[in-house]
């Protein structure tokens, strides 16, 4: 039970709705309390709690792209850290042999190769990647690896795309964000209607059948016909699933604009997306992000689906990569600073290349799972209840009753889904699920940014 008055909480989510996201804990500083310093203790956390596991997902990050968009907040290097791809191909092997001597035969469920832009990289050092985890780690013969790539690699370069097929690849991703001309060169970003277009025939071509367009929404000079345009566009393309990602702020070049966004502005985008796309036969849950045209497919990679439903562990390799276990949380180096250095430092001296690893309380570890269970609006009951041998409805009873009380939440098939109401007003919903330490801190929290 929280100390803290939930319609105050409520109101304070709902005010401080740019940070009130899926993206748990609220600032870097927020599990400080829980830090591990000492080397020798963070490989014995990885150990004793990787080995509690029967499986897990695993996910590599890629820190290049062409350049940086100005409204990215991922782990993308610049300046002289962009040619440095062979050395960080040859200290992420070593980081990934590291992680095999702890998570030995364990069942791998999901993994996706991320970044960044994985198609960066050259062909050959994708698959001395692919090849390494698949020497290493036990994959499970149901798991779909997936990959993200840009507009651009894929419309100019074709083997690249045939031959991250023929490693294995069966589901491809790539960001269009907006078709707006205007937009993609204040954000200095590459991309036109023609290179989009033969981006989606050479993918085809290359044999594959489950294909992600990323769009994006919330920008200040967006405005609604401009971001319907950019839907009838990527539907016009016939990818089987359309992502829609609302512009997170934090850590962006573009984070002074975040003040002018309204809630309503982003509520009545996202609504009116959900209409267009359910329409198209793109079907999505009000308030889910990724809209899928195939039956009983969420449409996300096998990594995220099991993150999200089911809170499965999973450990990230790579610069800035978060890897979430059972009980702890933590970030690569490279997380704050984007740069290599630190990284490579690590690696070279035989540490696990960690910026900050937190050992969480049952509190903690709960508010992370259900901050991303809002990825797809719902909680599964089953899947909380096997993650943490608790029973939801009992450890949440007084928020669960707040949020009924206002019309937010329902109660089907074992499951919570988030209503519509409770959708548009998720910045205040999110909060009721987090430990009493972040509440205290949302509570304080004065200015955004
Ligand atoms: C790693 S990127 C995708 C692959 C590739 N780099 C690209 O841009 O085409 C994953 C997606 O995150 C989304 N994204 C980037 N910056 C974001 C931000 N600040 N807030 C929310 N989503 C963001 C974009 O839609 C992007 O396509
Ligand atoms: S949006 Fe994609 S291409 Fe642009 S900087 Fe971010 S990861 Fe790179």
């Amino acid at each position: 039970m929280k100390t803290i008055n939930l319609e105050e909480l409520y109101q304070k989510g709902i005010k401080m709705h740019h940070i009130t996201n899926t993206a748990y804990p609220l600032t870097p500083t927020s599990l400080m309390r829980y830090k591990i310093k000492d080397k020798e203790e963070i490989k014995q956390l990885l150990i004793s709690d990787i080995e509690k596991l029967d499986s897990l997902a695993l996910y590599v990050h890629v820190p290049f792209c062409q350049s940086r968009c100005r409204f990215c907040e991922y782990a993308v290097v610049s300046g002289d850290d962009y040619d440095k791809k062979e050395e960080y191909v040859t200290a992420l092997l070593k980081e990934i042999d590291m992680y095999q001597e702890i998570i030995k035969d364990k069942k791998i469920l999901g993994f996706d190769l991320g970044g960044g832009t994985p198609t960066q990289l050259e062909t050959e050092q994708i698959k001395r990647i692919t090849e390494r985890l698949h020497k290493n780690f036990n994959f499970d013969k149901k798991t779909e690896m997936s990959i993200e790539t840009t507009p651009v690699i894929a419309a100019k370069n074709y083997e690249k795309i045939k031959a991250l097929y023929d490693m294995g690849y069966r589901r491809i991703s790539m960001g269009i964000q907006t078709i707006n001309p205007v937009l993609l060169e204040a954000f200095g970003r590459e991309g036109s209607n023609n290179i989009y277009k033969t981006a989606i025939e050479n993918i085809r071509k290359a044999g594959f059948k489950k294909v992600n367009v990323d769009l994006m929404y919330g920008f200040l000079n967006q405005d609604l016909d401009d971001f319907k345009a950019t839907l009838e566009y990527a539907i016009k393309l016939n990818p089987e699933y359309i992502t829609l990602y609302r512009n997170r702020y934090k850590g962006t070049k573009i984070v002074k604009e975040a003040e002018q966004v309204t809630l309503e502005k982003v509520n009545n985008q996202y609504k009116e997306a959900h209409r267009i796309l359910n329409e198209a036969g793109y079907l999505a849950p009000f308030g889910k992000n990724t809209f899928s045209k195939l039956p009983n497919d969420e449409g996300t990679s096998d990594y995220l689906t099991k993150r999200v439903i089911e809170g499965l562990p999973y450990i990230g390799m790579g610069l800035g990569a978060q890897s979430f276990g059972r009980q702890y949380l933590a970030y690569n180096e490279g997380a704050s600073t984007k740069t290599l250095k630190n990284y490579f430092n690590k690696i070279n001296n035989g540490d696990f290349p960690i910026q900050d690893i937190y050992k969480l309380p049952e509190s903690e570890a709960i508010a992370k799972m259900l901050s991303v269970a809002f990825y797809f609006a719902f909680v599964d009951l089953s899947a909380f209840q096997k993650r943490f041998n608790i029973a939801f409805k009992e450890y949440f009873k007084e928020e669960i009753e707040f949020l009924l009380n206002k019309g937010f939440i329902e109660f089907k098939e074992n499951k919570m889904i988030v209503t519509e109401k409770g959708i548009e007003n998720v910045g205040g919903v999110i909060p009721m699920f987090y430990s009493e330490e972040s509440c205290k801190e949302l509570m304080k929290i004065n200015k955004i940014f």
